[in-house]
């Protein structure tokens, strides 16, 4: 016997939805953690954009990902610039760093960087062309590991190859999560802080 459906709340029955779900998952798969991402085009023009369409893939082998959407236009810059030269950094979106964020997610003509354009000071990478953001707790420095077709989505992953980490997120040489005040983003421009936690042990 087949359950009734209920008839309380808000039911989505995908089929019957006429309009994009992004307003739903965006507002439930939260806090996303941000992804700024810096990549360099084939010009050597330095590009930066937030993503929070953003995790772990895996750890062996290391592996981010994020989920550009395609624009108006098709593919974003960020992933056509991965797509074309294979590497890319991921900095760290916390909590002092929001505002200049902001900034880069705007739209710019191609060919103009957003470093520039929000005044954001570049930091050479180890192991990687496109520079790192010299404000963040948090780098890593990628390289192409696929480019996964997902609908309008495009799938960036990249493995890990250099991990920065500034003496403000550390302890005694080790990443220590109380001390990373990442910022986590909700939907549309709403965000949230990290510094409220709480811990609970895990069942054995
Ligand atoms: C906090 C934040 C998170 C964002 N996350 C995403 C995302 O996950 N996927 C996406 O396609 N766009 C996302 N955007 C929008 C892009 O940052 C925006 O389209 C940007 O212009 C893309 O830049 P690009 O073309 O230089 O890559 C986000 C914007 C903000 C402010």
């Amino acid at each position: 016997m087949t359950e009734t459906p209920p008839t309380t709340g808000v039911q989505i029955d995908v089929d019957d939805h006429p309009g994009s779900l992004y307003r739903v998952l965006s507002s439930v798969v939260v806090p996303r953690p941000i992804a700024w991402v810096s990549t360099r085009d084939p010009d050597g023009v330095d590009n930066l954009a937030p993503y929070s369409f953003f995790t772990v893939a895996s750890v062996d082998p290391p592996i981010v990902l994020f989920a550009p959407v395609d624009g108006p236009d098709g593919l974003k810059d960020t992933p056509r610039n991965v797509r074309e030269t294979g590497e890319f950094v991921v900095n760290l979106v916390t909590d002092d760093l929001v505002e200049q964020m902001n900034e880069t997610s705007a739209t710019l003509p191609a060919g103009e960087s957003e470093f520039d354009h929000a005044g954001i000071e570049r930091a050479d990478s180890a192991v990687v062309e496109p520079p790192r953001v010299a404000g963040a707790d948090v780098a890593l420095e990628c390289t192409r590991h696929d480019l996964v077709d997902v609908g309008g989505s495009t799938l960036v992953l990249g493995e890990v190859r250099y991990v920065h980490l500034t003496e403000d997120v550390t302890t005694d040489g080790n990443v220590d999560v109380s001390k990373v005040d990442a910022v986590g983003r909700l939907a549309g421009s709403q965000y949230a802080r990290t510094r409220d936690r709480f811990s609970i042990d895990r069942p054995r």
